[in-house]
């Protein structure tokens, strides 16, 4: 086990009580003119002085990311004082409390008991949605996949403390505003801590059979789940999406979640994710190089999991639905060939050109299956399925790919919300050309240029007139630059732009 942090909330005149574990570290905030909040200033008795010779000497302006740091300072029953900016880097931006979190985590370092003084000179407009937004912040920051780092564990061992949780706590002057706030928060953290496990584990562990597994443990959060086996995916005539599963040993799942906390009745919100456990290109196998990257390749279903699992335990007032097609994609005699044509549940045959445009071919049957099973209100996917979209976008925004203004510009508001961005991208008729195949309704591959937007018209031959959104994540859901929010290889990228959009546009 790697240490896990725990926050919990404290009344502003306990922040300096003895410690009962390690050494106690206490975070303050300075904002612009290094101005602290009123209670701070009194907590901090004589360090206040301190910090204002020391900030001249360090040229410290609290600019938010900069910190001041005191060992053992004089007066303070605290080993060690850490004064973190809180300035925004233009002038008019508001504190993002989110970053601030994450900048907070950062410079804990190995403290193991910290207490934060949640008090601004300038004070918060909403509180509340300050003390959550920068305790998920915290939680996000701290995040570590770590399990298989054995010499870590011997050490963590030695040390005894290998359970020993960090242990941050929010002092403010309404503890009890604070609690409810990180509690709030500390479900939607778990959620994409979720995401980020899955997507960082290893397909020889995580494979369909395993992730489906995973999936199931949402019952015990009142999700109804469903695993659909490969002979009840035969008999819907799902295809296109066992045509890709077969060519490796690892038997295909369908998972269905449901989440039902709306109106009785009411049509649900659908999300759908590519689950491809591991992308070998199949056939039309990928080069030897960044191939290991290909276990991130379920970066889509990995995101609806940790969406149910969010919604469900703020219990959510929404019926939703999350759908993951779960494959390997592999190349042994049993593998689907280029020239293949299969046919999907829908009725339309596809021409394979390229096994390794296989995630097309897996949510081609899975948004079938949804929209007619459940006649959704709306349908997004949410997939890995193009190395193109780095080509387009980098790894700052997903590709939005969607037949509905409505449905786009809620994605785009709850993206600006969340922080996890999308960019529409254009769609239309001469795009559609590209995949016309000579022997089948439509081809798999659209040739070497636009290929997300292939790839999204590709997907839409699946759906009817239900409002529908693609998101092409391939390069927000793994492989991120290390940020202020994550210093994990899977970004669990996704969860908390839809359950933003969920909250704010589609509960009740
Ligand atoms: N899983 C890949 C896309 C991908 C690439 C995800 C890089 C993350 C990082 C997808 O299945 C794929 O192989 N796409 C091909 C499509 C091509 C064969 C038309 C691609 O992008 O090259
Ligand atoms: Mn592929
Ligand atoms: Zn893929």
């Amino acid at each position: 086990m790697s240490a896990t942090v725990s926050i919990g909330a404290l009344p502003l005149s306990e922040v300096l009580t003895a410690p009962e574990k390690g050494a106690l570290t206490v975070i303050a905030f300075a904002g612009k003119d290094l101005a602290l909040g009123a209670e701070t200033t009194k907590i901090l008795g004589d360090a206040v002085g301190l910090i204002g010779s020391s900030a001249e000497f360090a040229g410290f302006k609290g600019k938010i990311g900069s910190a001041l740091e005191f060992l053992a300072p004089a007066g303070l029953a605290a080993q060690k004082l850490i004064v973190l900016g809180t300035t925004p880097d233009k002038d008019g931006e508001k504190l993002d409390y989110l970053r601030l979190g994450g900048v907070a985590a950062a410079k804990l370092g190995k403290s193991k008991l910290a207490r934060v003084l949640f008090d601004f000179a300038a004070a918060p407009e909403d509180f509340v949605a300050a003390a959550g937004d920068f305790a998920l912040g915290l939680r996000l920051r701290a995040y570590k996949f770590d399990q298989f780092k054995t010499k870590k564990a011997k050490k963590d061992e030695a040390e005894k403390d290998n359970d020993d949780p960090v242990e941050i706590s929010l002092a403010g002057t309404d503890a009890g505003v604070i609690g409810q706030a990180i509690a709030d928060t500390s479900g939607l953290a778990d959620s994409v801590d979720l995401a980020r496990r899955l997507v960082n584990l290893p397909p020889n562990l995580l494979y369909p059979e395993s992730f489906a597994a995973e999936a199931k443990e949402l019952e015990k959060l009142g999700v109804e789940v469903e695993i659909l086996d490969v002979p009840a995916m035969e008999k819907l005539g799902m295809r296109a999406l066992l045509g890709v599963g077969q060519g490796s040993a690892r038997p295909s799942r369908v998972v269905i979640m449901r989440w039902n906390g709306g109106k009785e009745g009411e049509a649900p919100l659908a999300f759908i994710g590519k689950g491809v456990c591991f992308d070998s290109g199949g056939v039309s196998i990928k080069p030897g190089a960044g191939m290991e990257d290909m276990k991130g390749d379920m970066g889509g279903a990995a995101a609806v999991t940790g969406l149910l699992r969010a919604l469900a335990i703020r219990k959510a007032k929404a019926n939703v639905v999350g759908a993951i097609g779960l494959v390997e994609n592999m190349p042994d005699g049993g593998a689907q060939r280029p020239s293949d044509i299969v046919t999907a549940m829908s009725g339309a045959t596809i021409e394979i050109i390229n096994t390794d445009a296989e995630g097309r071919l897996v949510l081609a049957d899975v948004l079938w299956y949804v929209q007619d099973a459940y006649k959704p209100a709306f349908m997004i996917d949410l997939a890995t399925l193009t190395g193109a979209i780095l080509v387009s976008l980098g790894q700052e925004y997903a590709g939005l790919f969607s037949n509905n203004d409505d449905l786009s510009e809620n994605l785009k508001k709850a993206g600006e919300a969340s922080g996890e961005k999308v960019w529409r991208m254009p769609m239309g008729a001469p795009y559609e050309k590209m995949i016309e195949s000579k022997f089948a309704d439509i081809k798999n591959t659209g040739g070497r240029f636009a290929g997300s937007i292939t790839a999204a018209h590709f997907l839409q031959h699946f759906v009817n007139d239900v409002p529908w959104a693609h998101l092409d994540i391939a390069g927000t859901a793994m492989g991120s630059p290390a940020s202020d929010l994550n210093q994990s290889w899977g970004s669990g990228w996704g969860v908390r732009l839809l359950d933003r959009l969920v909250r704010d546009f589609y509960e009740e």
